[in-house]
């Protein structure tokens, strides 16, 4: 079957999505519709379609409110509208007429115009072969020659849902140390609006949305999943009509976000990607992160380093002599990237001062970084820096000679948080500066690594230019985007690590130009297996670092064993958080053999098939399983937070094994059938105590090994 196949005469496409479609029809309104987004449809199917009644029109209720694909503000349309402008004249009715479609094998253009105004809009979208993934975005045109166009909101998509019996919509919300909490809730009537106006993608909401029927679960059920590739404001506004009819509009800009279209200039929205899947909300992140790998991370097939970061041991008490001492113990249990975090350049003593200057600070690497770099290049450890160039602190060099390249108004206040400002990356002379500091940076040493950092949100935004339009706040992240792509284009050795005071930051466009993230500051292991459980709903585990530190935690003062605290870390790409110079001998032999261990499985986990098993915060027991590619191996991380009334421990029912194979467990040698496996589940050897965890490693039997066993059941299969 063709990606994406037209019914000419019907004004109808169908893009097919692996399993799914996606089917979008021109009305005689010249609207454009969305027919049906589910399990996929041959181009006479999709045109069958068009034989069920139309919903009726009465005097209150119009029926192309909330299932439009494109949905321009205008005419007896009451709903949200995913495109408002406003003419020259105050004409805010936009009266779109189709035009024409271009069609590639993978591509479809469909293109609208104003039937008075000078401006063009196109709908594009793109089909993923493999991927149950259609990307759309919006063009917004002027084309005139006279007064500007401002365009008030241009979402990326409209996903429009075909008739369920209910609705629920997941969701991330979180804060500061606490990001990525999974919420599950119905749909309420209405508008529910998720989204940040932090100018960063915040770690109060993540740009994903799922939909469901109400009765889907990890395993089962059919998910209609939508993001946003966007790091600045956003929202996605989830519409439930009174009709019961759903939509989910994404895009940039937290409610209205105007921009002036000076005549011929033309308007890009970013990415909105959507995917219909079945096999419940497991099967849907299987797919998102199958998604991610495919067409997101431009190294997905590099295995992450385990990394060692100074910043929970030093804080901002960084000197040469520590570093290199940190970097031998990192290196004797096996780290193979060590990253010097902050507190390294100019006067940063502490968080009062100097961001902005991006040089050694001369009193603690009087010879610069090399002597560093080369001593853990010597131990043969990568090294990696931690920087935050979208920054200055008011003292600062920087910032003394250029006051007014941080964000601003006249007459207002400049409003300082955790005592610095964010540059004006929207002006291209502030964006040239730090994309020219930080490439001489990388020029001048051998860094291999850079942790990213943005640790405080836009404040005092304004008019960027002459234009009073806010342009200021997409033009921030598009220069960004461009200097991190030119540092990448220019540096193809450097992996970078996207940070913002933890997950301020993680969303899809962050991720084309990063290679992993640092998902929270909190590193309690408790916390974290909701963090993370609330991360890998779209993210996978690859790009998702996780350290060992202290037990009792810095941020939470809970205690947790070693061993628990590396299974949590183990979920993703592990690091090390701890302050190895307070380590006695026993724990440093004892992380080596955590990490060689680590390593030996870390192609399963970071580049396997991901099944979470239980939801951490709610159930005792939660587990996470990868499986191999080829089936053949399988890691599980299991965690039980607490027994109760000196129960036996529960068996861990396993998924995705084949029932008719036996799986050996690499360290105990015992082995189990893969049926008793799913049925009544992996017996743990569990620590006693709370909070224990293990690490179990299963292989598959092969046919010679087989042979030693009677045959599995009464009527092998041949
Ligand atoms: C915030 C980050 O999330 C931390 O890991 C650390 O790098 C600090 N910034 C340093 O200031």
């Amino acid at each position: 079957m063709p990606l994406i196949a037209h019914a000419r005469e019907h004004r109808l496409w169908v893009l097919t999505a692996a399993d799914s479609s996606y089917v979008l029809r021109v009305g005689d309104d010249d609207l454009l519709y969305s027919l049906h987004w589910g399990r996929a449809l041959t181009v006479e199917q999709a045109v069958s379609l068009l034989e069920y009644p139309p919903a009726r029109s009465r005097s209150c209720e119009v029926p192309s409110d909330g299932v439009l694909d494109l949905s321009p503000a205008g005419q007896a349309r009451y709903g949200h509208a995913g495109l408002q402008v406003r003419f020259a004249d105050g004409a805010r009715d936009l009266d779109l007429r189709y035009t024409r479609h271009r069609l590639t094998d993978d591509e479809l253009v469909l293109s609208f115009e104003d039937s008075f105004f000078p401006l063009t809009v196109e709908a594009i979208y793109r089909v993923r072969a493999g991927s149950p993934a259609i990307e759309r975005h919006l063009t917004v045109r002027h084309t005139g020659s006279e007064t500007p166009i401002e365009v008030v909101r241009a979402d990326s998509a409209t996903w429009v849902l075909p008739e369920l019996p209910d609705y629920r919509l997941s969701h991330a919300y979180g804060q500061w140390n606490g990001e990525g909490r999974l919420q599950r809730a119905p749909l309420a009537h209405g508008e529910t609006a998720l989204g940040s106006r932090r100018g960063v993608t915040s770690h109060h909401a993540n740009p994903w949305a799922m939909i469901d029927d109400g009765t889907a679960s990890e395993d089962q059920g059919a998910v209609y999943g939508t993001a946003l590739a966007w790091s600045g404001n956003w929202q996605i506004l989830a519409q439930r009509m009174p009709s019961d009819r759903v939509s989910l509009s994404l895009g940039s800009g937290h409610g209205a976000e105007s921009r002036l279209l000076e005549p011929g200039e033309e308007l890009s929205t970013p990415v909105s990607v959507g995917m219909y899947t079945e096999g419940g909300f497991g099967g849907a992140s299987r797919a998102w992160h199958e998604y991610v790998r495919a067409h997101v991370l431009k190294h997905p097939l590099e295995l992450r380093p385990v990394l060692y970061n100074s910043w929970e041991a030093t804080g901002f008490e960084v000197s040469l002599n520590a570093q290199m001492a940190l970097a031998d113990r990192a290196a004797q249990i096996g780290v193979e990237l060590f990253v010097m975090d902050d507190g390294w350049f100019g006067r940063r003593v502490d968080d009062t001062a100097g961001l902005g200057d991006w040089a050694p600070n001369p009193e603690r690497f009087p010879d610069g970084l090399r002597p560093l770099i080369k001593h853990v290049h010597g131990l043969g450890m990568k090294f990696g820096l931690w920087v935050e160039p979208e920054m200055a602190n008011p003292d600062s060099d920087l910032y003394r000679a250029h006051p007014d390249w941080i964000i601003h108004r006249p007459h207002r206040h400049r409003t300082r948080i955790r005592g610095q400002h964010v540059l004006n990356l929207a002006r291209p002379a502030v964006a040239a500066w730090v994309h020219a500091t930080i490439d001489r940076l990388l020029r001048d040493n051998e860094i291999d690594f850079l942790k990213w950092d943005m640790n405080r949100p836009l404040t005092e935004v304004g008019p960027l230019d002459e234009r009073a339009d806010d342009r200021l706040w997409s033009a921030y992240v598009e220069n960004l985007y461009t200097i991190l792509d030119r540092l990448r284009a220019d540096h193809r050795a450097l992996r970078i690590e996207n940070c913002s005071s933890g997950g301020g930051r993680v969303d899809l466009g962050m991720l084309v130009r990063t290679d992993q993230v640092w998902p929270s500051d909190n590193t309690d292991a408790v916390d974290r297996l909701e963090i993370q459980h609330g991360y890998t709903q779209v993210y996978p585990a690859q790009t998702m670092g996780a350290w060992i530190t202290a037990s009792p935690n810095p941020w939470t003062g809970r205690e947790s064993p070693l061993d628990q605290r590396f299974h949590v870390a183990a979920a993703g790409v592990l690091g090390v958080g701890l302050d190895l110079a307070a380590c006695d001998e026993a724990e440093l032999s004892r992380l080596g053999t955590l990490i060689a261990r680590y390593k030996v499985l870390r192609p399963l986990i970071q580049h396997g098939t991901q099944y979470r098993l239980g939801t951490p915060g709610r159930d005792a027991l939660t587990a996470v399983q990868y499986v191999a590619s080829d089936e053949s191996e399988i890691v599980v991380l299991a965690f039980l937070r607490s027994r109760r009334f000196g129960r036996a421990d529960p068996a861990l029912p396993l998924r995705a094994l084949d029932p008719r194979a036996r799986y050996r467990e690499a360290d105990s040698g015992r082995v189990h059938h893969g049926a008793v496996l799913l049925a009544r589940g992996l017996p743990l050897d569990l620590p006693t105590g709370d909070q224990a965890s293990t690490m179990i490693h299963l292989r598959r039997l092969g046919p010679d090994e087989e042979e030693q066993f009677a045959p599995i059941g009464v009527n092998p299969s041949p």
